[in-house]
C-alpha cells in the first residue's frame, strides 16, 4: 500500500504549468513518516484546490531550488533535543549559512510536530519559521506546533492553509493522471488493525542481562502490506497492577466514572487505554511542585536545569511521586487533566515480506529495571513481553520509512552497523536480499555485552555467512574481555575495505541505539574517509555529505 511513495512527485519544479495552476511545494521533514504521510494528505487536499502540489523530502532539494518554491509548505517533525530531522539536516545547514540565498519570492507556512514533553518543543519548525522569514520569505499564514495528538491541528492548519495558497490560483482541478500521490493506509494511529500475536519467543539466554525478545505477528486478512525498512507501531495497554497502585495512591476505588474524548468510562479502563501513566508528564511535575512546595523539585524547575530535572526524574514514574508526595491530593478527574494520551511504540521490522507476507518479525528489548524501591517497567516492551503467543489481539499500524531501504540495485554492497537490538532491520534487509538473490555483497557489524547470552539470532547469523550471504561478519561483545570492543572499534579495525567497499558505492546503514553508538559510529565513519581516503577533515565530511545526499548514509536510530 506504499507502493508509489518512492516516486511522489507530481510534477517539476516550475512555479505554475502550461495551463497556468499554480504550483504548491510541499517539503516535508521526516523521522518517522508521520510529516511525510501529512505531506502526501497536503497534496491530495491542494489538488481539490486546484494547485499542482509537488511533494519534496527535504533532501531532495537544494538551497537553490528553494529560492524558486513560490508556494510553499513545509511539514517537519522535531528529532529528540530540538534537532532537525535527518532528511532536513543538510537543507537546513545550507540555509542557515550567512551566505544562503535570498527568499524573497517565497510565500509559505509551517506545520510543526513535536512532543511537549521535550523542553524544545517544535524546535524544528521553529528554527525554520525563523530563518525563512529572516531570509525575506511571507509567511501567509502563521505556524502551527503540533503535539503527539497531531491529526486535529494539522487538518485545522491543512484546512486554512490551502485555500489561503490557492487564493487567485485557477480552480480548476488537475486530473491525477500520473496517480504518483500515495494512497493512504487503511489503518493508522486512530485505526489500528486487531493483528494476532503468534509467536512471543526469549533471544537472550535467561541469565542475560538483558531480556529481548522475538515476535511474530499475523498481518493476515488486513490487506496490509510492508517493506524491509519499514516499522510497525503497536498500541499498547498499561499494566493492570500499575494502574491499580495508581488508583489506590489516588484514594480512588477505578470504577469512578470518568469523561473521556466524549465517552464515559472507569477511572481505571481510562488509565489502562487512554493515558501515559508511567512517564510524568511535565504539567504533572509542576503541579505536584506547586502543591507540594517542595524546595528541591521547585528550585530545580525554577532554575530551569534540564540536567538537573532529568537526573531527578530519572527512574522515577508518576506512581512514585504520587507516593513521594501523599499529602498532595488529586482528583481523578485533575489527575487525568495532567495526563497525555497514551501513544504507539515503533519498531523496526525484522522479516521481509518476500519470505513472511502476513508475518512481521519484531525484535525488541523488553525494558525492566530496578529504581527508588521500586520495580519498573517500560510501557510497552512489557506489554509485548507480557503477552501469551498464539492468538492474542495487538493493535497495529505502519509506518513507512522509505530512506531505509535495501539498495534498488542488487549488486551495490550493503554495510550495516546494527549492535543489540540495531540488529532488526538488519536482519530483514539480508532475508530481502536472499529472496532476490541479490549478487551486492553484505557486511554486517554486530555486538552486544557477552556472547555466551546476547548473541541473539546466532545460528541465523552463522549460517547466512556459511552461505556466502554474508560476505564480512564483525562482532564486537563489550564485555568478554577486559577492554571494551564496540562496532565503531571493528569498523576502524577494518577501515581500509570499509573505505574500498563504501567507493564501490555501498550503501553505510546504522540502527540501534541514537546516543552514544550512531554518534560513535559516525565518528568512526569520518574517521575512517579521513584515514583511507587520505582527506582532510573538510574531504570527509563532504564526502559524508554526498553519501547521505545520495541516501547512501542512512540511520534508524532510537
Ligand atoms: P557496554 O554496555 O558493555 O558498554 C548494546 O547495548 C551494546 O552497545 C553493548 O555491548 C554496549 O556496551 C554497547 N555500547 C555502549 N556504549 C556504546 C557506544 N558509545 N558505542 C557503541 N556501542 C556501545
Amino acid at each position: 500500500f506504499f507502493a508509489g511513495m518512492h516516486s511522489h512527485m507530481v510534477q517539476n519544479s516550475t512555479s505554475s504549468n502550461q495551463s497556468g495552476n499554480r504550483t504548491l511545494h510541499i517539503l516535508f521533514g521526516s523521522q518517522t513518516g508521520n510529516s511525510e504521510s501529512l505531506a502526501h494528505d497536503a497534496a491530495n487536499r491542494a489538488k481539490s484546490h486546484g494547485l499542482v502540489p509537488v511533494v519534496k523530502g527535504m533532501d531532495e532539494i537544494d538551497i537553490g531550488q528553494l529560492t524558486k518554491m513560490e508556494y510553499l509548505l513545509i511539514i517537519t517533525s522535531t528529532y529528540g533535543e530540538g534537532a532537525m530531522p535527518d532528511n532536513a539536516e543538510m537543507l537546513w545547514d545550507a540555509a542557515k549559512e550567512d551566505s544562503a540565498p535570498r527568499l524573497e519570492n517565497v510565500k509559505y507556512s509551517i506545520l510543526a510536530l513535536g512532543d511537549t514533553s521535550y523542553d524544545l518543543f517544535c524546535q524544528a519548525g521553529k528554527d525554520w519559521d525563523e530563518r525563512l522569514a529572516t531570509l525575506g520569505a511571507q509567511r501567509l499564514f502563521d505556524r502551527v506546533d503540533c503535539d503527539v495528538d497531531f491529526e486535529a491541528p494539522a487538518e485545522q492548519w491543512l484546512s486554512e492553509v490551502i485555500p489561503l495558497m490557492a487564493e487567485g490560483a485557477a480552480t480548476v482541478a488537475v486530473l491525477d493522471t500520473d496517480n504518483r500521490v500515495a494512497a493512504k493506509p487503511a489503518y493508522n494511529r486512530k485505526n489500528p488493525f486487531p493483528a494476532k500475536l503468534l509467536v512471543n519467543r526469549l533471544l537472550t539466554a535467561e541469565n542475560s542481562s538483558k531480556e529481548t525478545r522475538h515476535y511474530e505477528i499475523s498481518i493476515a486478512g488486513s490487506g496490509l502490506s510492508y517493506e524491509a525498512g519499514d516499522a510497525m507501531c503497536v498500541v499498547p495497554t498499561n499494566c493492570p497492577q500499575l494502574v491499580a497502585d495508581i488508583v489506590k495512591a489516588l484514594g480512588c476505588t477505578g470504577s469512578e466514572d470518568e469523561p473521556v474524548n466524549g465517552e464515559l468510562m472507569t477511572l481505571s479502563e481510562a488509565l489502562r487505554t487512554h493515558f501515559e501513566i508511567k512517564t510524568p508528564s511535565k504539567e504533572f511535575v509542576e503541579e505536584i511542585a506547586k502543591r507540594s512546595g517542595d524546595q528541591e523539585l521547585n528550585g530545580i524547575l525554577q532554575a530551569g536545569d534540564k540536567e538537573k530535572l532529568s537526573n531527578y526524574l530519572w527512574g522515577r514514574d508518576t506512581l512514585d511521586l504520587l507516593l513521594q508526595f501523599p499529602a498532595v491530593e488529586f482528583s481523578a478527574a485533575e489527575f487525568l487533566g495532567l495526563l497525555k494520551p497514551l501513544q504507539h511504540r515503533a519498531y523496526s521490522i525484522s522479516s521481509s515480506s518476500k519470505l513472511t507476507p502476513d508475518t512481521v518479525h519484531l525484535t525488541v528489548a523488553s525494558v525492566r529495571y530496578d529504581a527508588h524501591g521500586r520495580h519498573h517497567k517500560g510501557v510497552c516492551s512489557t506489554y509485548l513481553a507480557d503477552l501469551v503467543d498464539g492468538n492474542t489481539d495487538v493493535k497495529i499500524f505502519f509506518t513507512p520509512n522509505n530512506n531505509f531501504r535495501v539498495p534498488a540495485d542488487d549488486s551495490l554492497p550493503m554495510i550495516m552497523v546494527g549492535p543489540g537490538t540495531g540488529i532488526a532491520p538488519f536482519r530483514a534487509f539480508l532475508q530481502e536480499r536472499q529472496a532476490r538473490n541479490a549478487s551486492g555483497k553484505n557486511w554486517l557489524f554486530f555486538g552486544d555485552r557477552n556472547a555466551a547470552t546476547d548473541f541473539i539470532y546466532r545460528d541465523e547469523i552463522e549460517a547466512m555467512k556459511t552461505s556466502g550471504l554474508l560476505t564480512k561478519l564483525d562482532l564486537a561483545f563489550s564485555r568478554d574481555q577486559a577492554e571494551k570492543i564496540y562496532v565503531q572499534d571493528r569498523m576502524k579495525q577494518h577501515g581500509a575495505e570499509l573505505f574500498t567497499w563504501l567507493e564501490q558505492g555501498g550503501y553505510f546503514f546504522v540502527c540501534g541505539d541514537a546516543y552514544r553508538m550512531a554518534k560513535d559510529v559516525d565518528q568512526a565513519l569520518h574517521d575512517v574517509i579521513r584515514e583511507h581516503g587520505k582527506m582532510s577533515l573538510v574531504q570527509a565530511v563532504e564526502y559524508v555529505n554526498s553519501l547521505k545526499k545520495d541516501k547512501r548514509y542512512v540511520r534508524d536510530v532510537y
